[in-house]
């Protein structure tokens, strides 16, 4: 009998790849520039970057896209609804890894560890002299956070040894949780001098991290985003930042990645990383298995393990 065929468009994970090919027929290649022939065989796609509506339209047989990551923005997953194609993404298995650099981040972005290091390897720690005092502690902080689902959780766990007060906003509050629920972001803000954002990118998440939040976290605050730039609105972030409205900021994450913007790149009380949350080799693997065996779930029992809110799967 025929492989069953798998298309992956644009880079991928090598371990995706190397699995696939064991039990598929992965053709390496764009959904729209397929022959009528190949692009009739698709039955599943696994893709980390963009997958959109005329993409899912070329391909007439498709049952399932498997996207590698928790954040699913970059499949059109609507669209896959109304043609009956299921969508799977890679949560939970990242979530610890998450959380651990958001709170490496935060210290980071605080205590200036990342300019420190680097102070020490120009050569300027001689007799005498030393790194100056950090202008901010975490100590006695009320962190606040835009999103609580499974990572931003993760998060605030970790940083409750830490003995700060942890304040949240989300669309609607969490009785399970313990802590202080906000039903405006402006009122969060107000409350905190420290916003962490873990929210995903949807309509209403667009640059809702404006000037007046910013204004609002203050001088003395702190604002880490480890969810998506396009939460926040970049060129309000640098204004803030180089007037001194805003403190500090520590971002993993950017508005038009890889394109960071000059103004943030310029500013000494921003701390910079480039999308890595995620990034250390056991848990990218763990996110490559997962897309795999949602394809192999589904192929060999019509049951993925993580399909995404927007076509679930009857189990
Ligand atoms: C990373 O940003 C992810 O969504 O997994």
């Amino acid at each position: 009998m025929s492989r069953i065929a798998v298309l992956v468009p644009g880079k991928m994970h090598e371990r995706v790849l190397a699995r696939l090919k064991d039990g598929f027929d992965v053709i390496e290649a764009d959904a729209t520039t397929l022959d009528t022939e190949t692009a009739q065989r698709i039955r599943g796609v696994a893709v980390s970057g963009t997958f959109n509506a005329a993409a899912i339209d070329a391909l007439p047989k498709l049952e399932v896209i498997a996207s590698f990551g928790v954040g699913y923005d970059n499949v059109d997953a609507k669209h896959a609804a109304t043609k009956g194609v299921v969508v799977t993404n890679t949560p939970d298995v990242l979530n610890d890894e998450v959380a651990d650099t958001a709170i490496g981040l935060l210290l980071n972005t605080i205590r200036e560890f990342p300019r420190a290091e680097n102070w020490l390897r120009d050569g300027n720690w001689k007799p005498g002299t030393g790194y100056p005092l950090s202008r901010f502690s975490l100590k006695g902080r009320h962190v606040g956070f835009y999103g609580l689902g499974r990572i931003g959780q993760e998060i605030a766990r970790r940083l409750e040894p830490f003995k700060v007060k942890i304040s949240y906003h989300t669309r609607s509050r969490n009785d399970a949780l313990a802590y202080d629920y906000y039903p405006t972001l402006e009122g969060l803000a107000d409350a905190v001098d420290t916003m962490i954002a873990i929210v995903p990118k949807t309509p209403q998440t667009h640059k809702t991290v404006n000037a007046d939040i910013l204004k609002a976290l203050g001088p003395d605050g702190v604002f880490v985003n480890v969810g998506r730039g396009w939460t926040v609105d970049e060129e309000a972030l640098a204004a803030a930042l180089s007037s001194g409205a805003l403190g500090a900021a520590g971002l993993d994450v950017f508005y038009d990645e890889p394109n960071v913007p000059a103004a943030l790149m310029a500013l000494p009380n921003a701390v910079l990383t480039p999308h890595l949350a995620s990034g250390s080799v056991p848990t990218r693997n763990a996110m490559a298995d997962l897309v795999v065996d949602n394809l192999l779930g589904w192929f060999e029992s019509g049951k993925p393990l993580t399909p995404v809110a927007e076509t679930p799967v009857k189990g």
